[in-house]
Protein backbone atom coordinates (compact mmCIF):
# COMPACT_ATOMS: atom_id res chain seq x y z
CA UNK A 1 0.00 0.00 0.00
CA UNK A 2 1.30 3.26 -1.63
CA UNK A 3 1.16 6.32 1.29
CA UNK A 4 1.75 8.90 -1.25
CA UNK A 5 -1.23 11.50 -1.33
CA UNK A 6 -3.46 11.04 -3.35
CA UNK A 7 -2.72 13.71 -6.84
CA UNK A 8 -5.05 13.22 -9.31
CA UNK A 9 -9.14 12.70 -9.41
CA UNK A 10 -10.70 13.18 -12.57
CA UNK A 11 -12.91 15.70 -12.96
CA UNK A 12 -16.72 14.61 -13.34
CA UNK A 13 -18.62 15.52 -15.79
CA UNK A 14 -21.90 14.46 -16.28
CA UNK A 15 -23.14 12.57 -19.01
CA UNK A 16 -27.17 12.94 -19.55
CA UNK A 17 -27.10 9.81 -21.68
CA UNK A 18 -26.31 8.12 -19.21
CA UNK A 19 -29.16 9.29 -16.45
CA UNK A 20 -31.08 6.82 -14.10
CA UNK A 21 -34.85 7.17 -13.67
CA UNK A 22 -35.86 8.86 -10.69
CA UNK A 23 -35.41 7.07 -7.46
CA UNK A 24 -38.68 7.66 -5.86
CA UNK A 25 -41.69 6.21 -7.20
CA UNK A 26 -44.52 6.62 -4.86
CA UNK A 27 -42.82 8.16 -1.78
CA UNK A 28 -40.16 5.08 -1.63
CA UNK A 29 -36.63 5.38 -3.25
CA UNK A 30 -35.59 1.72 -2.87
CA UNK A 31 -36.94 -1.23 -0.93
CA UNK A 32 -40.54 -1.24 -2.63
CA UNK A 33 -39.62 -4.49 -5.01
CA UNK A 34 -36.90 -2.62 -7.73
CA UNK A 35 -34.26 -4.90 -6.13
CA UNK A 36 -35.72 -8.13 -7.06
CA UNK A 37 -37.16 -6.71 -10.02
CA UNK A 38 -33.05 -6.09 -10.52
CA UNK A 39 -32.17 -9.64 -10.21
CA UNK A 40 -34.94 -10.97 -12.54
CA UNK A 41 -34.30 -8.39 -15.07
CA UNK A 42 -30.51 -9.64 -15.40
CA UNK A 43 -31.16 -12.88 -15.25
CA UNK A 44 -33.53 -13.16 -17.98
CA UNK A 45 -31.32 -10.80 -19.98
CA UNK A 46 -30.65 -11.82 -23.47
CA UNK A 47 -26.84 -11.24 -23.08
CA UNK A 48 -26.80 -13.25 -19.86
CA UNK A 49 -24.29 -15.55 -20.86
CA UNK A 50 -21.43 -12.35 -21.73
CA UNK A 51 -22.42 -11.33 -18.09
CA UNK A 52 -21.05 -15.06 -16.64
CA UNK A 53 -17.40 -13.62 -15.26
CA UNK A 54 -17.99 -9.91 -16.75
CA UNK A 55 -17.78 -7.28 -14.14
CA UNK A 56 -18.33 -4.66 -16.89
CA UNK A 57 -21.29 -6.21 -18.54
CA UNK A 58 -23.33 -6.88 -15.24
CA UNK A 59 -22.50 -3.25 -13.87
CA UNK A 60 -23.95 -2.39 -17.81
CA UNK A 61 -26.93 -4.32 -17.25
CA UNK A 62 -27.53 -2.67 -13.66
CA UNK A 63 -27.11 0.92 -15.38
CA UNK A 64 -29.80 -0.18 -17.88
CA UNK A 65 -32.04 -1.61 -15.70
CA UNK A 66 -32.10 1.84 -13.52
CA UNK A 67 -32.19 4.04 -16.97
CA UNK A 68 -35.14 2.00 -18.32
CA UNK A 69 -37.04 0.57 -15.43
CA UNK A 70 -36.48 2.08 -12.19
CA UNK A 71 -33.67 4.34 -10.62
CA UNK A 72 -31.13 2.61 -8.41
CA UNK A 73 -29.39 3.90 -5.29
CA UNK A 74 -26.05 3.17 -6.22
CA UNK A 75 -22.77 5.21 -6.77
CA UNK A 76 -22.91 5.05 -10.50
CA UNK A 77 -20.22 5.49 -13.13
CA UNK A 78 -19.58 8.86 -12.25
CA UNK A 79 -18.84 8.84 -8.75
CA UNK A 80 -17.44 5.21 -9.65
CA UNK A 81 -14.81 6.57 -11.68
CA UNK A 82 -13.59 9.11 -8.91
CA UNK A 83 -12.98 5.87 -6.07
CA UNK A 84 -11.40 3.79 -8.71
CA UNK A 85 -9.08 6.48 -9.92
CA UNK A 86 -8.06 6.39 -5.67
CA UNK A 87 -7.40 3.00 -6.30
CA UNK A 88 -5.49 2.73 -9.03
CA UNK A 89 -3.29 5.78 -7.52
CA UNK A 90 -3.23 3.59 -3.99
CA UNK A 91 -3.56 0.04 -4.66
CA UNK A 92 -5.38 -0.81 -1.60
CA UNK A 93 -5.23 -4.52 -0.91
CA UNK A 94 -8.65 -4.50 1.61
CA UNK A 95 -11.18 -2.14 1.27
CA UNK A 96 -14.44 -2.03 3.98
CA UNK A 97 -17.69 -1.33 2.41
CA UNK A 98 -20.74 0.30 4.92
CA UNK A 99 -23.83 0.20 2.64
CA UNK A 100 -23.79 -2.20 -0.26
CA UNK A 101 -27.06 -2.12 -1.55
CA UNK A 102 -27.47 -4.35 -4.59
CA UNK A 103 -23.34 -5.31 -5.22
CA UNK A 104 -23.08 -2.61 -7.61
CA UNK A 105 -20.03 -0.42 -5.61
CA UNK A 106 -18.30 -4.05 -4.67
CA UNK A 107 -18.52 -4.98 -8.15
CA UNK A 108 -16.98 -1.83 -9.23
CA UNK A 109 -14.36 -1.26 -6.92
CA UNK A 110 -13.47 -4.78 -6.00
CA UNK A 111 -12.68 -5.62 -10.01
CA UNK A 112 -10.76 -2.26 -9.82
CA UNK A 113 -8.55 -3.35 -6.60
CA UNK A 114 -8.15 -7.12 -7.88
CA UNK A 115 -6.75 -5.33 -11.20
CA UNK A 116 -4.26 -3.79 -9.03
CA UNK A 117 -3.18 -6.54 -6.67
CA UNK A 118 -6.20 -6.05 -4.08
CA UNK A 119 -7.14 -9.13 -2.01
CA UNK A 120 -10.38 -8.51 -0.39
CA UNK A 121 -13.26 -6.39 -0.47
CA UNK A 122 -15.37 -6.72 2.62
CA UNK A 123 -19.42 -5.20 1.89
CA UNK A 124 -21.56 -4.71 4.78
CA UNK A 125 -25.40 -4.46 4.21
CA UNK A 126 -28.15 -4.13 6.87
CA UNK A 127 -30.72 -5.30 4.56
CA UNK A 128 -30.52 -9.52 4.23
CA UNK A 129 -32.43 -9.30 0.88
CA UNK A 130 -30.08 -6.67 -0.80
CA UNK A 131 -27.27 -8.32 0.46
CA UNK A 132 -28.69 -11.60 -1.23
CA UNK A 133 -29.38 -9.69 -4.61
CA UNK A 134 -25.62 -8.80 -4.03
CA UNK A 135 -24.18 -11.84 -3.63
CA UNK A 136 -25.93 -13.30 -6.55
CA UNK A 137 -24.92 -10.27 -9.17
CA UNK A 138 -21.05 -10.51 -7.52
CA UNK A 139 -21.24 -14.24 -8.34
CA UNK A 140 -22.51 -13.56 -11.52
CA UNK A 141 -19.69 -11.47 -12.51
CA UNK A 142 -16.82 -13.74 -11.14
CA UNK A 143 -16.26 -11.66 -8.13
CA UNK A 144 -16.93 -14.20 -5.55
CA UNK A 145 -13.42 -15.16 -4.15
CA UNK A 146 -12.67 -11.11 -3.53
CA UNK A 147 -15.84 -10.16 -2.31
CA UNK A 148 -17.45 -10.87 0.95
CA UNK A 149 -21.13 -9.37 1.71
CA UNK A 150 -21.84 -9.40 5.63
CA UNK A 151 -25.12 -9.01 6.88
CA UNK A 152 -25.52 -6.27 9.39
CA UNK A 153 -25.45 -2.78 10.45
CA UNK A 154 -22.28 -0.89 9.82
CA UNK A 155 -21.34 -1.23 13.66
CA UNK A 156 -22.45 -4.79 13.65
CA UNK A 157 -21.16 -5.73 10.38
CA UNK A 158 -17.18 -3.86 11.06
CA UNK A 159 -17.42 -5.70 15.14
CA UNK A 160 -18.06 -9.21 13.88
CA UNK A 161 -15.14 -8.54 11.10
CA UNK A 162 -12.45 -6.96 13.59
CA UNK A 163 -13.57 -9.85 15.92
CA UNK A 164 -13.01 -12.65 14.05
CA UNK A 165 -9.97 -11.05 12.73
CA UNK A 166 -10.61 -10.75 9.09
CA UNK A 167 -9.65 -7.47 9.08
CA UNK A 168 -6.08 -5.58 8.76
CA UNK A 169 -5.39 -2.68 11.02
CA UNK A 170 -5.38 -0.67 9.95
CA UNK A 171 -7.43 -1.04 6.49
CA UNK A 172 -6.23 0.38 3.20
CA UNK A 173 -9.69 1.84 2.26
CA UNK A 174 -13.00 2.51 3.78
CA UNK A 175 -15.80 3.28 2.20
CA UNK A 176 -18.74 4.90 3.56
CA UNK A 177 -22.18 4.53 1.77
CA UNK A 178 -25.02 3.78 4.31
CA UNK A 179 -26.84 5.66 6.84
CA UNK A 180 -25.71 9.21 6.45
CA UNK A 181 -26.48 10.17 10.45
CA UNK A 182 -24.19 6.53 11.61
CA UNK A 183 -21.11 7.56 9.42
CA UNK A 184 -19.50 9.21 12.42
CA UNK A 185 -20.21 7.13 15.09
CA UNK A 186 -19.19 3.96 12.19
CA UNK A 187 -16.13 6.18 11.49
CA UNK A 188 -15.27 6.33 15.20
CA UNK A 189 -15.97 2.86 16.05
CA UNK A 190 -13.26 1.79 13.10
CA UNK A 191 -11.27 4.46 14.85
CA UNK A 192 -11.27 2.97 18.25
CA UNK A 193 -10.95 -0.76 16.91
CA UNK A 194 -7.38 0.19 15.12
CA UNK A 195 -9.13 0.02 11.42
CA UNK A 196 -7.91 3.39 10.78
CA UNK A 197 -3.87 4.29 10.64
CA UNK A 198 -1.03 5.72 8.46
CA UNK A 199 -2.18 5.50 4.83
CA UNK A 200 -5.82 4.42 5.64
CA UNK A 201 -7.75 6.44 2.80
CA UNK A 202 -11.78 7.00 3.84
CA UNK A 203 -14.18 8.02 0.93
CA UNK A 204 -17.46 9.23 2.51
CA UNK A 205 -20.21 9.51 -0.43
CA UNK A 206 -23.29 12.14 -0.62
CA UNK A 207 -21.88 15.09 1.59
CA UNK A 208 -24.08 17.17 -0.53
CA UNK A 209 -26.88 14.86 -1.38
CA UNK A 210 -28.59 14.62 1.68
CA UNK A 211 -25.03 16.27 3.27
CA UNK A 212 -23.17 15.04 6.25
CA UNK A 213 -21.93 18.35 8.38
CA UNK A 214 -20.80 16.36 11.58
CA UNK A 215 -18.64 13.65 9.89
CA UNK A 216 -17.22 16.48 7.63
CA UNK A 217 -16.41 18.24 11.25
CA UNK A 218 -14.34 15.21 12.29
CA UNK A 219 -12.74 14.64 9.40
CA UNK A 220 -11.62 18.11 8.80
CA UNK A 221 -10.43 18.89 12.47
CA UNK A 222 -7.08 19.38 13.21
CA UNK A 223 -5.62 16.25 15.99
CA UNK A 224 -6.11 19.40 19.03
CA UNK A 225 -9.73 20.10 17.84
CA UNK A 226 -10.41 16.89 18.01
CA UNK A 227 -9.27 16.33 21.17
CA UNK A 228 -11.41 18.92 22.54
CA UNK A 229 -14.45 17.46 21.20
CA UNK A 230 -13.91 13.85 22.16
CA UNK A 231 -13.92 15.15 25.37
CA UNK A 232 -17.61 16.08 25.61
CA UNK A 233 -18.87 13.19 23.04
CA UNK A 234 -20.98 10.37 23.23
CA UNK A 235 -19.32 7.89 20.87
CA UNK A 236 -15.53 8.37 21.14
CA UNK A 237 -13.10 8.06 18.51
CA UNK A 238 -9.12 8.31 18.27
CA UNK A 239 -8.76 12.01 18.12
CA UNK A 240 -4.74 11.45 17.41
CA UNK A 241 -5.51 10.72 13.97
CA UNK A 242 -3.95 13.36 11.65
CA UNK A 243 -6.42 13.97 8.99
CA UNK A 244 -6.21 15.47 5.45
CA UNK A 245 -9.22 15.63 4.02
CA UNK A 246 -10.93 17.21 0.64
CA UNK A 247 -13.84 17.46 -1.40
CA UNK A 248 -14.08 15.95 -4.54
CA UNK A 249 -17.19 17.40 -6.53
CA UNK A 250 -19.17 14.79 -8.52
CA UNK A 251 -22.50 13.36 -9.62
CA UNK A 252 -25.27 10.92 -9.06
CA UNK A 253 -26.39 9.06 -11.65
CA UNK A 254 -29.67 10.67 -10.94
CA UNK A 255 -28.06 13.69 -12.33
CA UNK A 256 -27.93 15.66 -9.27
CA UNK A 257 -24.89 17.26 -8.19
CA UNK A 258 -22.88 15.92 -5.06
CA UNK A 259 -19.28 15.33 -3.52
CA UNK A 260 -17.59 12.64 -2.15
CA UNK A 261 -15.34 13.46 1.15
CA UNK A 262 -11.67 12.01 0.57
CA UNK A 263 -9.90 11.64 3.70
CA UNK A 264 -6.25 10.37 3.89
CA UNK A 265 -5.16 9.27 7.60
CA UNK A 266 -1.28 10.87 7.26
CA UNK A 267 -0.29 9.26 11.07
CA UNK A 268 -0.66 9.45 14.65
CA UNK A 269 0.34 11.99 17.29
CA UNK A 270 1.61 11.14 20.38
C1 LIG B 1 -26.77 4.24 -1.04
S1 LIG B 1 -27.03 2.56 -0.73
C2 LIG B 1 -25.44 1.86 -1.02
C3 LIG B 1 -25.09 1.82 -2.47
C4 LIG B 1 -23.90 0.96 -2.80
N1 LIG B 1 -22.71 1.38 -2.07
C5 LIG B 1 -23.61 1.02 -4.27
O1 LIG B 1 -23.02 2.01 -4.71
O2 LIG B 1 -24.00 0.10 -4.99
C6 LIG B 1 -27.16 2.51 1.02
C7 LIG B 1 -27.32 1.11 1.59
O3 LIG B 1 -27.05 1.17 2.99
C8 LIG B 1 -27.89 0.23 3.63
N2 LIG B 1 -27.96 0.62 5.05
C9 LIG B 1 -28.80 1.48 5.66
N3 LIG B 1 -28.49 1.61 6.96
C10 LIG B 1 -27.40 0.84 7.16
C11 LIG B 1 -26.58 0.58 8.28
N4 LIG B 1 -26.80 1.16 9.45
N5 LIG B 1 -25.55 -0.25 8.12
C12 LIG B 1 -25.29 -0.84 6.93
N6 LIG B 1 -26.04 -0.63 5.83
C13 LIG B 1 -27.07 0.20 5.95
C14 LIG B 1 -29.20 0.33 2.89
O4 LIG B 1 -29.96 -0.85 3.09
C15 LIG B 1 -28.71 0.51 1.46
O5 LIG B 1 -28.62 -0.72 0.82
Amino acid sequence: MATTTITEVPVSTFDMAGIYKPWEVDGKFYGDGREVALLEYIYNHPELDQMRGNPQKVLGAMDSFARSVTGLINVGQTKGAVVRSIIAQRKPKVILELGGYCGYSAIMFSNAIREVGGVKYFSVEKSPLFAAVASSLIDLAGLRDVVRVVVGTGAEGTHRLHDEGALPHPVDMAFFDHFKPAYTADLKLCERLGLVGKGTVLVGDNMIVPGNPLYLDWVRSSVAEKREKDKVAEEKGNPNLIYSSRSIPSWEPSGQEDAMEITECLGIEA
